[in-house]
């Protein structure tokens, strides 16, 4: 099939009608968000889900968030949103935050991955919402990536994975946060959050205040345990090479490297520092700076794999705030593996 490129930018270009077609008729399209690239199809049809999860090669079981415009939309895909609920919709839609709770019998079982809740986001792009309002669905989507690799930030990233595998990608630059959104669970008491994002732990904690950090947010899940939420058993963010996170001052990194490191593996610094070793160096954020490092993590992954790094020495990134989803997403790519210098 041939990927057709749309670049939009403007909620009033009429290519949005284009897109909104190739939903209708089922097809899936790649959208932009303002976290990452969604892999986006109509959710309320399982012939379209199945096409999604066909294309990024993702297990059946692993659940797809439904992409609203409107608080409306939201309500017939639920078997009821609680005061609480609607308080943090309220205060933080559109934004990185998915919210999950029961679902209702309108939601096909495929987009839930057969479980009995549904994970609903309204995303803070205006050309998506524009989409979304016009196909008058919501849309299943979840990143736009081959599944496993990291996610997507730029049309580019996408078209790598996915060009012949889906009708068409919608480019309107680079996503601003750069990493997925929060997901919290109200369909568990307490609130519980499964995966940190754009929205952070201590935004969500004026609005619930009695919210639990999943243990599988820090450490590797184990085996005889049921993830809470089914992304967390699979292997994620990862690039071909080996990561290995290394936490310490920049003088104890770059001794590390002169005795660890061979000369086709490659430094992931902060920038400014990428020509103080001696191995090749890309950075993925500026340091101490959480936000730079959220929205540059996923392509820095991803040029590492274009470079052919066999080896890649991180720098530890900021842990709080957005850090806690840049942190949480490298240890999944580096398989937990952190060095303490
Ligand atoms: O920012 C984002 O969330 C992006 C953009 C495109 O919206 N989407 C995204 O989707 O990251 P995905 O499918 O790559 O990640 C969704 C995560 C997965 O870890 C999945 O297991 C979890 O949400 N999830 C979805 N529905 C769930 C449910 N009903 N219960 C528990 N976890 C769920
Ligand atoms: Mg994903």
């Amino acid at each position: 099939m041939e990927t057709k490129l749309f670049e939009i930018t403007s909620t009033t270009d009429e290519k949005i009608n284009e897109v909104a077609k190739l939903l209708i008729s089922g097809e899936v399209v790649a959208l932009p968000t303002e976290t990452v690239y969604g892999l986006a199809g109509n959710g309320l049809a399982s012939s379209s889900v199945k096409k999604i999860f066909a294309a990024k090669g993702r297990p059946s079981d692993n659940p797809l968030i439904l992409h609203i415009s409107d608080f409306s939309q939201w309500e017939s895909l639920t078997k009821n949103i609680p005061p609480i609920a609607k308080k943090l919709a309220e205060t933080f839609w559109p934004g990185a935050l998915t919210i999950i709770l029961e679902k209702s019998d309108r939601v096909p079982k495929e987009v839930c991955g057969g479980l009995n809740t549904v994970a609903v986001r309204m995303p803070d792009h205006d050309v998506t919402r524009k989409i979304i309002k016009v196909s008058g669905v919501p849309l299943a989507a979840p990143s736009a990536n081959t599944s496993g690799k990291p996610s997507p930030t730029t049309a580019n990233h996408v078209m790598n994975d996915l060009n012949g595998k889906i009708a068409a990608i919608v480019d309107a630059g680079a996503c601003e946060v750069g990493v997925e959104s929060t997901v919290v669970s109200l369909a568990v008491n307490p609130p519980r959050l499964l995966r940190p994002g754009g929205v952070t732990v201590q935004m969500l904690k004026t609005v619930l205040p009695d919210l639990v950090v999943d243990e599988a947010v820090y450490a590797k899940l184990e085996s005889d345990k049921i993830a809470s939420s089914p992304g967390m058993k699979y292997k994620h963010y990862s690039p071909n090479a080996n990561v290995i996170i290394l936490k310490g001052s920049l003088e104890k990194y770059k001794e590390y490297l002169k005795t660890h490191a061979n000369e086709d593996d490659i430094a992931l610094c902060f920038e400014g520092e990428e020509k103080v070793f001696h191995i090749k160096a890309i950075s993925y954020g500026k340091k101490d700076d959480a936000s730079s490092q959220a929205s540059g993590l996923f392509d820095a992954l991803r040029k590492l794999d274009d470079l052919g790094a066999k080896t890649a020495y991180a720098r530890y990134p900021v842990d709080d705030g957005v850090g806690l989803a840049v942190f949480n997403r490298m240890l999944r790519a580096a398989h937990f593996n952190v060095v303490q210098l």
